[in-house]
């Protein structure tokens, strides 16, 4: 099971958890010579007492046993302090290298999914945990083979050596101790994990109300957002006590455990024939304090093995999800496509259960000005998702110069097709980075497009270094709409998919810009309800009601289609 977990994962992070194999075996040697020095030292102080009442003084020997005691107890210290970093150091690494590999693996994904979950924070914040999981079980264990195991195997060996009835007759209290532990150490994890989610609950709530003030103030529902506060609160509150509840109840009943057997030592060291020394009765006395801490440490962690096998497990599943995959990226060279016609060929897809495009086919000669209408949620959006190639058609074919989307290569394909989404992401970054995004540094090219898209207002006007705050929250939705219609023509591609382009604009804009691009760009495919653009496309796609659609002009189509005319009428 374990095993197969491991083979599952993913070749790039089997590499990276590999590398880091050495330092650990190097870690749980460290760990086990420290966990010698921890125990020893009880032993050794037992010896003195004993030497110290039987020669009654400092004899020289005595000295000699104390500067070791010191000896020991300090390289102890020294070794610990070092392991701690080192673990530290190996755990921050592998985070680090683990995380920075997924978001590779999450950049070179071709297709996005239907759910798109990818684009959700929850999506990235699901891969941090999963990480996170993922390095504190592995290095729980190691510390469980170096440390606790050890600690636990040296101590008995003492005790043992010190006098085996006695180790004997504690070994069953230590059992239903170290069951007793097992048991609480599940309900407390269990507990734990629904205070952390229910902690989690009340600040997206918090968010919540902070994000939807306008909606709550103008809907007058201050007092059922209220209530609803309440009532995570309130279990908030419930889960917080209830784990406190369980982890006092558990120290209680294990250092009643303690008691237990600390008196049992005590009795048994006084009676039967073999009397124990007061040193050795000292050692015991220590070494049960031990086990305490130990069979805590050992027994919480003997559920670790499963727990790494869950967390490999939830980390493989998230990489092997369907959105996650990584297809074969495309090869084709630019210089191998002649011409850039589009063409569909009985296109399918469907969202879910939900079918969007049925069985679409036609062809956008190089140059085509290209109308999609179509009323909201007819899958216009999504049909220039298709052509883009960021979504994958369930059936069919997409050609761009006669070579299917697919295999050209993605480089080629994003310097000469370009989209200007419904909703354009703005980083919180200077305009012109937000234009560039990280691909050109021309100022000839910058004046260019914010000439076009008019924004030189938006550029005098920004503070000092044109920062924009708060992922664009300070702009208005015309403004962002340039500044994504900016960074799609910068590249002056070959085809330009325009996403309801014009809805935030202005009039005046929208003319302006509108000519603009219409004079500069060559196939331009655009999804509008503005009529006069309507008006000077070669061709319109109508998207009509169950996934019928029609290609013909404007004229034509004014003339053929019904469905298109009362469209147009009540636009
Ligand atoms: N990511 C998605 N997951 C599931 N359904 C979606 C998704 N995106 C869009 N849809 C659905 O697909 C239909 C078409 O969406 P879209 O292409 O955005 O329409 P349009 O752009 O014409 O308004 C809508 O009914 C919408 O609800
Ligand atoms: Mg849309």
């Amino acid at each position: 099971m374990f095993l197969s977990e491991v083979k599952r994962l993913h070749i790039d992070f089997k590499k990276i958890i590999k590398a880091f194999l050495k330092k650990i075996l190097f870690l749980i040697t460290v760990y086990m010579i420290i966990s010698f020095l921890s125990v020893y030292p009880n032993r050794l102080l037992g010896n003195i007492i004993d030497l110290i009442t039987v020669e009654k003084g400092l004899t020289s020997s005595v000295l000699k046993l104390i500067f070791v005691y010191i000896l020991i107890r300090f390289s102890n210290l020294i070794f610990s302090f070092f392991s701690t970093y080192y673990g530290e150091s190996i755990r921050v690494n592998l985070e680090k290298n683990l995380r920075i590999k997924s978001i590779n693996k999450l950049l070179d994904i071709k297709y996005l999914n239907e759910s798109n979950n990818l684009q959700t924070s929850e999506y990235v914040t699901r891969i941090y945990n999963a990480i996170k999981e993922l390095v504190e079980s592995i290095l729980e264990i190691v510390y469980w083979f170096g440390k606790s195991l050890f600690v636990l195997i040296f101590t008995f060996y003492f005790i043992f050596k010190i006098n085996y009835i006695i180790a004997f007759l504690i070994i069953p209290f230590v059992l239903v101790m170290a069951l007793l532990t097992k048991y609480i150490s599940k309900k407390q994890k269990d507990a734990s994990k629904k205070e952390i989610e229910s902690n989690a609950k009340l600040i997206d709530f918090t968010h919540e109300i902070i994000n939807s003030l306008s909606t709550i103030k103008i809907f007058n529902s201050e007092k059922y957002i209220l209530n609803n506060y309440n009532k995570t609160e309130e279990n908030w509150g419930q889960n917080r006590l209830k784990c406190n509840l369980i982890s006092s109840t558990s120290v209680m009943s294990l250092s009643l455990f303690g008691i237990i057997i600390i008196s049992l030592i005590l009795l048994l060291s006084g009676s039967g024939k073999s009397m124990v020394k007061p040193g050795e009765i000292t050692s015991l006395i220590l070494y049960t304090g031990n086990i305490f801490v130990i069979i805590m440490e050992v027994f919480n962690n003997v559920i670790i093995f499963s727990a790494l096998e869950n967390s490999l497990k939830r980390f493989n599943d998230i990489f092997n999800e369907k959105n996650i995959k990584i297809e074969e990226k495309g090869r084709i060279a630019k210089t191998d496509i002649a011409n850039w016609d589009i063409e569909f060929k009985s296109v399918n897809f469907r969202y879910q259960s939900k079918k969007i495009i049925n069985n679409m086919s036609f062809y956008i000669p190089e140059g085509s000005k290209v109308a999609i209408v179509g009323k909201n949620g007819t899958g216009k959006s999504t049909l220039l998702k298709l052509i883009s190639g960021l979504y994958k058609p369930d059936s069919g074919e997409i050609y761009v110069g006669n070579i299917l989307l697919n295999n050209i290569d993605e480089k080629v394909l994003r310097d000469n097709l370009s989209y200007v989404l419904q909703e354009s992401y703005i980083y919180s970054d200077t305009v012109s980075n937000n234009i560039f995004l990280g691909n050109y540094d021309n100022e000839d090219k910058l004046n260019y497009v914010t000439d076009i898209c008019q924004l030189n207002d938006l550029v005098k006007d920004l503070p000092k270094g044109y920062i924009i705050h708060n992922n664009g929250a300070n702009l208005s939705g015309g403004q962002k709409q340039k500044i994504g219609l900016a960074r799609s023509i910068i590249r002056q591609p070959q085809i330009l998919l325009l996403d309801e382009y014009t809805n935030a604009l202005d009039n005046e804009s929208q003319k302006i810009i509108s000519d603009e691009i219409y004079n500069r760009h060559r196939t331009i495919i655009f999804v509008t309800h503005n009529f006069e653009i309507l008006n000077k496309a070669d061709l319109v796609i109508y998207l009509g009601k169950n996934g019928n659609y029609y290609i013909n002009s404007h004229y034509k189509l004014l003339s053929e289609c019904e469905d298109y005319n009362n469209y147009i009428k009540i636009n």
